[in-house]
């Protein structure tokens, strides 16, 4: 009998460090307990491949030896990860595969690299093709960036691998070394409150976000003689090419290096426990990521500006690319249902949508579920 096996592959969040992973910087991020669940199996064929999602109710088939462009959104995801794979391996075969999904999509806590990750991580253990958790992290990114077109960085791919239960990663997106980080935010909760918008600008808006400070950078890079990593980037610099670097971009990079610093500072709360100090930081993170990054939305801001307004709600900020998508709070427990009870009338009064939201922990990474 043909071995089946099951992979379950989180979602994630990100607790500060956002749009930095693509320019030099830091993030803390976590897989969370939302998975998408993916059934494997060899079908004897060579390069028949099918994937059926419960979700989309429809069936994709792939020809390994001829991999084009999809039809449906999520199948781009799929022929990326099995283009990424065939480029680096010989022993993908083919393969019958079932998805169902408990990861909410279009709401910044990344399905898609949780879907690439888990059919990545299931392929490599079902063919044994011996590819380490980094090839799986860094094939799966080449593939949202080849097949969906999306220039993502690495935080999401790597937190939906790297998990680890009740922690959160501290990593370096450029030397990509990493610390596990214990969460201990009792009698306080993780929640995430989703603003059921995604504006359709998320994937051409991101890779024009990346190209503006790529360009920016470049400015700073020629006028100081610095090398060229945001890590060397002072606000000193990016004052004193203010002019060259014009409004748009002067804001842009001024974010990122702002971000960065937030970062190191929300690591050291969190060693010292003072998760006021991470509140406040995740409310910076938000102005900046609306007024000077521009990523935000009037759905996210409403829900941020909301919650400065309740004193058990120590930070909240939007998460993820932006343009929608939820929010993540750091909230009381007692006071969870009084919050979300009045936040959804204000927010259904103002745009006539409905709020959804989920309370999560850091939970683990990729992982076998079954093996027959
Ligand atoms: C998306 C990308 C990530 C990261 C975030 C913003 O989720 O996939 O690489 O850039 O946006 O922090």
């Amino acid at each position: 009998m043909e071995k089946e096996i099951k992979v379950a592959s989180p979602g994630r969040i990100n607790l500060l460090g956002e749009h930095v992973d693509y320019n030099d910087g830091f993030v803390l991020p976590a897989a969370i307990d939302k998975c998408i669940y993916l059934s494997l199996k060899a079908n004897g064929s060579n390069n028949r491949c099918t994937i059926k999602s419960r979700g989309f109710d429809s069936i994709l088939v792939a020809n390994l030896n001829a991999l084009g462009q999809g039809t449906e959104g999520w199948h781009n995801y799929v022929l990326g990860v099995l283009s990424e794979i065939s480029q680096i391996s010989d022993n993908l075969k083919g393969f019958d595969c079932e998805i169902e999904s408990k990861v909410p999509v279009g709401s910044g806590v990344s399905s898609s690299a949780a879907l690439e990750c888990g059919l990545a991580f299931g392929l490599n253990e079902l063919f044994n093709l011996g590819l380490d958790k980094w090839q799986l992290i860094k094939l799966s990114q080449r593939a949202e960036h080849n097949f969906v077109g999306t220039k993502c960085g690495i935080m999401d791919q790597f937190a939906s691998v790297m998990g680890k239960e009740r922690h959160l990663m501290f990593l370096d997106c450029t030397s990509l070394g990493f610390k596990y980080i214990p969460v201990q935010i009792e009698p306080y909760r993780l929640l995430l409150i989703n603003t059921n918008v995604s504006h359709n600008l998320a994937t051409g808006e991101y890779n024009v976000r990346r190209k503006q400070c790529e360009d920016g950078l470049a400015i700073v890079h020629k006028k100081l003689g610095i090398e060229k990593s945001f890590r060397n980037v002072t606000m000193d610099m990016l004052d004193a090419s203010k002019k060259l670097l014009g409004k748009t971009l002067y804001n842009r990079c001024s974010y990122v290096v702002e971000e960065n610093a937030r970062v190191l500072q929300a690591v050291e709360a969190l060693n010292k426990n003072d998760l006021t100090q991470l509140g406040r930081l995740m409310y910076q993170t938000h102005e900046g990521l609306s007024t000077k990054y521009d990523v935000s939305c009037p759905e996210l801001d409403f829900l941020v500006n909301f919650s400065k307004d309740e004193n058990d709600v120590l930070g909240a900020r939007m998460m993820g690319g932006g343009f929608g998508g939820c929010t993540i709070n750091i909230i009381h427990n007692d006071k969870i249902d009084a919050f979300v009870r009045q936040l959804s009338v204000a927010y259904e009064e103002e745009f006539n949508i409905k709020l959804s939201y989920f309370q999560t922990v850091p939970s683990k990474g990729t992982s076998i579920m079954k093996m027959e």
